[in-house]
């Protein structure tokens, strides 16, 4: 079976972020035939298309990461019920220069943790219209709004709890069948 290759990026820049805790997790959860590599986001500057005619090289470095990545991960928090500046500065640059959109037909997934009750679901909401613009092929089910407490999930990305780990699991299971009906629709090279 192939192996598809899943970059994820973690909305939060925080050193601590209890979501890049739930990345780990999901990438232990995930099936075999996902490998997962952290998609950076928090050294890429401020995006203005000024920078159109010559990207700096991190940023040049990012956006070729995610065109190589035959899938995309996004695990972010909510903060004042919409995505992190980071993480849209960070599909600002993807998305351009116009005409090279790297997120277009690269299939993608949203979830996310807050110790809110509502686990960030405003936020992927929000998070989910930019990138119907920007023509990823998004899962639409099962969604994820994943409400932290403390011990939830260890630094090594253990999961606490045995209907969560078996919630994850099921999300990692659904999003590598998700990739195989994309690319069974469309050429990894389109
Ligand atoms: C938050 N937080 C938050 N939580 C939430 O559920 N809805 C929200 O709108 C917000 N707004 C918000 C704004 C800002 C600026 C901060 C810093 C925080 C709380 C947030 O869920 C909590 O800090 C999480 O720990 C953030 O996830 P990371 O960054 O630790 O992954």
């Amino acid at each position: 079976m192939t192996t598809f290759q899943v970059g994820h990026l973690i909305g939060s820049l925080a050193r601590e972020a209890i979501n890049r805790k739930l990345a780990v997790a999901l990438t232990r959860l995930a099936p075999e035939h996902l490998t997962f590599s952290e998609i950076p986001i928090k050294d890429l500057p401020l995006y203005s298309y000024d920078y159109d005619d010559g990207y700096p090289p991190v940023a040049r470095a990012y956006k070729d990461t995610i065109a190589a990545a035959d899938a995309v991960l996004f695990v972010t928090p909510e903060y004042n019920r919409s995505i992190p500046g980071g993480l849209k500065n960070a599909i600002d640059w993807a998305s351009r220069p116009d005409g090279q959109n790297s997120f277009t037909r690269k299939p993608s997934a949203v979830i996310g943790t807050s110790p809110g009750a509502i686990g960030t679901a405003i936020a992927q909401q929000q998070l989910r219209s930019v990138l119907s613009f920007c023509n990823s092929p998004q899962m639409n089910a099962p969604e994820a709004y994943i409400q932290f407490k403390l011990g939830l999930i260890t630094d090594d990305g253990g999961v606490t709890n045995e209907s969560t780990t078996q919630f994850l699991r099921n999300y990692m299971a659904e999003f590598h069948q998700f990739i195989v009906r994309v690319y069974t629709a469309l050429s990894r090279d389109a």
